[in-house]
């Protein structure tokens, strides 16, 4: 009897213990939730993912930016969609952040990289990856360009 009183006991201890646990780590988890990267989470959809104003940035055939998740490139002249290539900036390979555009491919050469290359479109010329980047869409009013 004694020790079926105990074992009883023990099991209303634990069961307020994880109560109260479980409770605290709710309040915590709720907290940082709010601010997925990329924004995905449903709703909206479409944010825009970078915004260059063509008056002052990638001027020159071969300009590229990377900013907001997207690699930019200006692959012709004129201030058209059909000018520019807007891919993911994260390497498929390992996730490591793209290092630049040289030489007409994109490259994954820093530190964390291994030398993997795109083409500007987001197909692979050189491996280790095997998947080709994300392409994302590129709309121009004006002189301002959306990457969507
Ligand atoms: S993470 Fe880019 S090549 Fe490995």
């Amino acid at each position: 009897m004694e020790r079926r009183d105990f074992l009883s006991n023990m099991g209303i201890t634990l069961a307020i213990a994880c109560t109260a646990g479980l409770a605290a780590c709710g309040g915590k988890g709720d907290d940082p939730a709010p601010n997925p990267p990329g924004g995905g989470g449903g709703g909206g959809g479409g944010a825009d993912k970078l915004t260059v104003n063509l008056a002052t940035q990638v001027p020159n055939v071969g300009d590229y930016i990377i900013s907001g998740g997207v690699v930019l490139i200006r692959l012709a002249a004129g201030n058209v969609p059909a000018s520019f290539s807007a891919v993911t900036s994260t390497c498929t390979h390992m996730g490591c952040t793209l290092s630049g555009y040289n030489g007409g491919l994109i490259e994954c050469l820093s530190a964390c990289g291994h030398g993997s290359k795109y083409n500007p479109d987001g197909t692979v010329s050189n491996g280790p990856t095997t998947t080709a980047l994300t392409k994302y869409t590129v709309t121009i009013s004006g002189t301002t360009l959306t990457v969507k």
